[in-house]
């Protein structure tokens, strides 16, 4: 059920024009606020367009109080706006004047991330469904991704020993493999090859690492990747999903079918940008086509790489453009390169990069620090909240 929190009935008529029949649609006063929502409410629609900041009191009490409704604001999406916005765990800003289709998507999404949300929270006790496959993407080649994707990996199997799979879906180029120093005898080709019956067919090809680490190694010969169906990869990924905690995806550059198709089972993405223009762009444009074809299940996570760059967009600016606030910040930093050289991730050499400490803030929105203390977890849980990052 849909709650519509308004001085008028204005946005319900555009609401009930948008959702048509299938879903029940009531307004309240926003003055009554928590008080108007009974246990049969998914989605909250808060009109912004006379009083802005009880629009956000009432938001943030929802948030505090009934975190498995969704929460849509309406009313001008200024930058402002979708700071404060996020801040309260609000998920979209419908803005003044939104045809039918633009309502259409927005309460389409927040009732599916509402009923994700419930189910989460109703199978909290079930370990397998806690299982997350993390998926790292970015549009443009050369932003990190492997970096990125073995330093988290490499971090989560220190926290979660023989509870982690790293899997190079980069077929044609992997180099994930050198990027851990593996001697790799077998790769995902055997895997497949084996038929794909059950999920030991595919853990008898993994590749152990020193850190607790397996690894489900790309091919060696670049041209066998084009033997490998997306149906095929998804098979073998998701056979590893239903094992091990985590499986963390290193994936090739842009959305091929093979990425795409995995991400129909995917809990997490982590996007990868840099600075310039074009990554941001980029990646603007790819969240926007997830956005379009539905692909709004999974929590979303963004890794600004090469941070401090002196040249490319403020982390500002990036912010506004892609409409979501960098999670973790990673410098550029010489180590990166050679600790990649080396086979030896920085976030195995101890505390010496300064992209150490990022890459650990990264591995805790999935793994807590065992030593951290309770406020710091309780800091970090709340980061890992808020718009689009919510499950
Ligand atoms: N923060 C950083 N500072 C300095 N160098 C970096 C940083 N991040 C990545 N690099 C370097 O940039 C290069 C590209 O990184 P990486 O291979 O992780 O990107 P990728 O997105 O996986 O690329 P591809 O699309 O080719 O798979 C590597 O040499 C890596 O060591
Ligand atoms: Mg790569």
């Amino acid at each position: 059920m849909i709650l519509i929190l308004a001085a008028d009935d204005d946005l319900e008529q555009s609401v009930r024009e948008a959702v048509g029949d299938v879903v029940q649609v009531q307004t309240a006063p926003l003055d009554r606020g928590l008080a108007a929502a009974s246990s049969a409410v998914e989605v909250v629609v808060i009109d912004g367009a006379y009083e802005p900041e009880k629009a956000f009191t009432v938001a943030q009490r929802f948030d505090e109080e009934r975190p498995e409704v969704t929460v849509v604001l309406h009313m001008e999406p200024t930058g402002e706006a979708f700071g404060r916005a996020m801040q309260v765990g609000v998920r979209d800003i419908l803005p003044f004047g939104a045809d039918g289709d633009r309502i259409r998507e927005s309460v389409k999404r927040a009732l599916e991330l509402a009923e994700r949300r419930s189910h989460s929270m109703r199978s909290a006790d079930n370990p397998q469904d806690q299982h997350r496959l993390i998926m790292v993407l970015s549009p443009k080649g050369g932003a990190g991704k492997t970096t990125i994707s073995s330093n988290l990996a490499v971090g989560l199997a220190m926290r979660a020993p023989k509870q982690v799979v790293l899997v190079d879906g980069d077929l044609q180029f992997g180099d994930v493999g050198n990027a851990l120093r593996l001697l790799a005898e077998t790769s995902i080709r055997d895997a497949i090859a084996g038929g794909l019956h059950d999920a030991t067919e595919v853990k008898v090809h993994l590749t152990p690492h020193r850190s607790g680490l397996f690894a489900l190694c790309a091919p060696e010969v670049p041209g066998v990747a084009d033997e490998i169906t997306a149906q095929a990869f998804s098979k073998a990924v998701t056979l590893l999903h239903q094992e091990f905690k985590y499986v963390v995806v290193d994936t090739d550059p842009g959305l091929g079918e093979r990425t795409l198709t995995v991400m129909d089972h995917a809990t997490d993405l982590v996007f990868v940008a840099a600075t310039d223009v074009a990554s941001v762009r980029g990646l603007h444009k790819t969240i926007d086509a997830l956005d379009r074809i539905g692909m709004t299940g999974a929590q979303r996570h963004f890794v600004l790489n090469r941070s401090n760059a002196k040249v490319g967009l403020d982390v500002a600016d990036i912010a506004a453009t892609i409409g979501m606030e960098p999670d973790v910040l990673v410098p550029s930093h010489v180590s990166l390169p050679v600790s990649m050289n080396q086979g030896v991730p920085v976030i195995e050499g101890g505390e010496s990069s300064p992209a150490a400490s990022p890459l650990w803030e990264l591995v805790s929105r999935f793994e807590a620090d065992p030593n951290a203390t309770a406020e710091q977890a309780a800091a970090a849980q709340r980061r890992n909240t808020g718009l689009f990052g919510r499950r």
